[in-house]
Formats: C-alpha cells, sequence, structure tokens
C-alpha cells in the first residue's frame, strides 16, 4: 500500500489527535481521583511526545495546502483554541481544588471538541457554524 504525504501527514495529524485526547482523559480522571500515577514517568512524557507529532504534522499540512494561522479563519481559530485547551489541561492537572479541576477538565474535552469541528468544516465558527 502507498499512501502520499498528505494523507500521511493527515492520518499522523488525526491519529496523533485521537491519542492525544483518550491519554488527556485518562490523566484528567488521575487528576480527579488523586492517582499516583500521574507522577510516573511513561506518564508525565508520553503527552509532551504525542503533542509535538500533532503540532509538527499540523505545521507541514498547513504548508502543504497553503493556509496559515493568521491568514486563513479557521486555522486561527485552531491555534487559539489548541492555546485554550493547553491551558484548561494545566489547570486539570493542577487546580487548586477538586472544583477547579473538575470544571476545567470538562472545558478542555469540550474546547478540543469543538477544535474538532472547526478542522472539519474548515469554518472559525466549527460546530456552531451549523446553527440557525
Ligand atoms: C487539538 C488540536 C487539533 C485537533 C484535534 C485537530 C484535528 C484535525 C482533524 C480531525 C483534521 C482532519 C480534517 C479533515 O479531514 O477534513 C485536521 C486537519 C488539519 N489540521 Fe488540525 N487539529 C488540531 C490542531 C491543529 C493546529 C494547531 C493546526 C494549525 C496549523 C492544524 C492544522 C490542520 C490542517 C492544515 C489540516 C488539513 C486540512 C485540510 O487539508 O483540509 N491543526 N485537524
Amino acid at each position: 500500500m502507498t499512501m502520499n504525504t498528505y494523507t500521511l501527514l493527515l492520518t499522523t495529524h488525526v491519529g496523533s489527535a485521537a491519542i492525544s485526547i483518550t491519554f488527556f482523559i485518562v490523566r484528567g480522571i488521575w487528576a480527579l481521583n488523586g492517582s499516583p500515577m500521574l507522577r510516573a514517568k511513561f506518564v508525565r512524557i508520553a503527552p509532551h511526545v504525542i503533542d509535538t507529532i500533532l503540532l509538527a504534522s499540523a505545521i507541514a499540512l498547513a504548508i502543504m495546502i497553503h493556509q496559515y494561522p493568521g491568514t486563513t479563519g479557521w486555522l486561527t481559530v485552531k491555534v487559539v483554541a489548541l492555546v485554550c485547551y493547553i491551558g484548561l489541561g494545566m489547570a486539570t492537572l493542577k487546580g487548586k481544588t477538586h472544583g477547579v479541576r473538575a470544571a476545567a477538565f470538562a472545558a478542555a474535552v469540550a474546547t478540543f471538541a469543538f477544535i474538532v469541528s472547526v478542522a472539519l468544516t474548515h469554518n472559525p465558527l466549527g460546530i456552531f457554524s451549523l446553527a440557525g
């Protein structure tokens, strides 16, 4: 089976996104349970590796389709929403109270789903572009 570069990058991008959210949900549950698993070396390092692959494939895809954040609206929104997702992810893992961690966790998962909807619609409003 052969795959062109674009398909390979897209598969890498979508695949690493799927692994990223799956792993984040597991860590979020551990954070809410106060699990010591969060401190395991693999658990601390793997997300950085996955997210680096996710972002590198995103940049490569943008170059291949000649559309860039700052110029193309839906890509600008993806980057901004990704920064929100990272911030909410940090609050999920490090939030001072259980309430803060739980709220940040729910908001992070919702933000991720919104990013997927922006990707699929190529619209800055994502899922909300379907309303009205
Ligand atoms: C959590 C973060 C992200 C998720 C979940 C995500 C998800 C996705 C998905 C599901 C697709 C496939 C869309 C389709 O097949 O129609 C896609 C494509 C793409 N994403 Fe992302 N993405 C993320 C971050 C980013 C970022 C930060 C950029 C910024 C450059 C980016 C750039 C792209 C590009 C250029 C494509 C290809 C679109 C096309 O050729 O039609 N992604 N993304």
